[in-house]
């Protein structure tokens, strides 16, 4: 643990509720569906309308709880809350044993390493080229003018990575479903793996389905699909809507994945990520059997643990490694707090234009107790789940956001504009940039 050497700041408590206000503001105001455009050659229209207009908010005049036996939605209320009493359902998950940890030693580990400034094969894809980059990433379309946030190479330690090739990865995925089950991270993961993928498909042999919250690519040439399915706590929630989640409270199941796991048991190559969504205070709890509505609160650390069990149990129980491959996406690192990697300034990411070039840099943007939850959970698994641990590599890249230059929901108050950093979003990651990285790694594990 020392090779991280963590810095300790000491936040002022204010700090520490703007940071949740950022995160809340920007993960919660996404249009995401719509923000998917085809080229206009492509025959069908992906921009609905109404993935486009945001509905309002609930008014509660109804004190009914909705049945809990039925589905959760975002009209779901708790009747009342209470504290967490410390239940835990006993599922095929917690009778496995933890597994001995790094018994098999692997030969290279590729999460290990240093960012290299390669302006001759980065990027692997020009943004302008992909019809399908979302308005959230295209960061040069968005006035960026510093490019070299594009051009690095993740070089592991003791390897190198295999190069890109998209027509290889077309063929590991020949008759298969790939899908990205997580939030907006996971999705813009998703987003770079179609982008890297489509150019050596033919525009009338491929096609995008907007099936919200499923989004579908195919290739049909290669009977293959690159999917995402919108789930961002993984467990049933009231956050499921992939365009209106902009909720009051968190209210999850934290029993049951059953709903998401209906779309996502098909897929044949599975690429889970949750993170965020747990930052942002207490969870409610509303039991799979609590029939009158009563919530037990949790923070988000408890909570996570809760979710990730339930999905691991899905795990244990129903994937079989020879047929299936699941990952796991760590944790995606924010970049909020410039003093963290730069003491005695007041910023973020905003005009970032370099990585972190200090080995073992950790910020306060990812959190060691919620990766501690992750490796005990995976420990189980070991044998049915791959880690893709990207949190230390992208901790490096400060300068990989949009900061200002994506599409802002809402319109921008004078006072902000006045104050980019106010506004910046560090949180997601321009394309083409780091998320493809991600991916090359998915494609080295494959
Ligand atoms: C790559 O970067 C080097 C050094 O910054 C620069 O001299 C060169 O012109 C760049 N090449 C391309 C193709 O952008
Ligand atoms: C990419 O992979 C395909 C199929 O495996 C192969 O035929 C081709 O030569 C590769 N391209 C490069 C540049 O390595
Ligand atoms: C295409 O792939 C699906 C699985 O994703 C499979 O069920 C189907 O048989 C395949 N079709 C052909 C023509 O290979
Ligand atoms: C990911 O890597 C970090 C070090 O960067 C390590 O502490 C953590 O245990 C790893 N997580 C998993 C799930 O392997």
């Amino acid at each position: 643990m020392q090779r991280w050497s963590r810095r300790r700041t000491h936040f002022p408590l204010l700090a520490l509720f703007f940071s949740v206000f950022i995160l809340a503001s920007i993960l919660y105001n996404e249009r995401n569906i719509g923000q998917i455009h085809e080229s206009k050659d492509q025959q069908v229209p992906i921009t609905h309308k109404n993935f486009l207009t945001s509905v309002p908010p609930k008014v509660s005049t109804n004190n009914e709880p909705k049945l809990a036996a039925a589905s959760l939605d975002r009209f779901t209320t708790c009747a009342s809350t209470q504290q967490y009493h410390g239940r835990r359902t006993e599922t095929v998950y917690h009778k496995l044993e933890f597994s001995q940890r790094g018994g098999k030693q692997q030969s290279c580990d590729l999460f290990s390493g240093k960012w290299v400034f390669d302006n001759t094969s980065y990027p692997l894809y020009d943004e302008s080229d992909c019809p399908y980059m979302s308005d959230q990433l295209a960061c040069r379309k968005h006035g960026r003018t510093d490019l070299g946030y594009q051009n690095w190479r993740w070089q592991p330690h003791n390897c190198n990575l295999k190069r890109w090739n998209a027509t290889e990865m077309w063929e590991k995925l020949r008759g298969k479903r790939l899908m990205f089950v997580g939030d907006s991270l996971n999705r813009g993961q998703w987003i770079s793996m179609v982008c890297l993928l489509q150019s050596v498909i033919p525009v009338d042999k491929r096609s995008m389905s907007p099936n919200a919250p499923l989004t579908i690519f195919r290739a049909e040439e290669y009977n293959a699909t690159v999917e995402f399915y919108w789930a961002p706590l993984l467990v049933e929630s009231n956050s499921d809507d992939p365009v209106n989640h902009r909720l009051n409270d968190r209210i999850i199941r934290p029993d049951s994945v059953l709903k998401h796991a209906s779309q996502w048991e098909k897929a044949d190559i599975l690429i889970f990520n949750t993170y965020l969504w747990w930052r942002q205070g207490p969870v409610k709890l509303l039991w799979s059997n609590e029939k009158s509505g009563i919530c037990e609160e949790l923070d988000g650390i408890g909570a996570v643990e809760l979710a990730m069990e339930a999905w691991a149990d899905w795990v244990a129980s129903k994937v079989n490694p020879l047929k299936k491959k699941v990952f796991f996406v760590t944790m995606s690192p924010t970049h909020l707090w410039s003093r963290e990697w730069e003491p005695n300034t007041e910023g973020n990411c905003y005009q970032e234009k370099n990585p972190i070039d200090m080995e073992g840099y950790w910020g306060s943007g990812s959190d060691l107790p919620t990766m501690r939850v992750v490796d005990k959970v995976v420990d189980r698994l070991r044998s049915k789940v791959s880690i893709l641990n990207i949190t230390q590599l992208s901790e490096y890249r400060k300068d990989g956001h949009p900061s200002i230059y994506r599409k802002f929901w809402e319109s921008l108050s004078p006072q902000q504009l006045s104050n980019p950093a106010s506004y910046s979003d560090c949180i997601h990651w321009c394309l083409p940039g780091v998320p493809d990285v991600w991916n090359e790694l998915l494609f080295n594990s494959l």
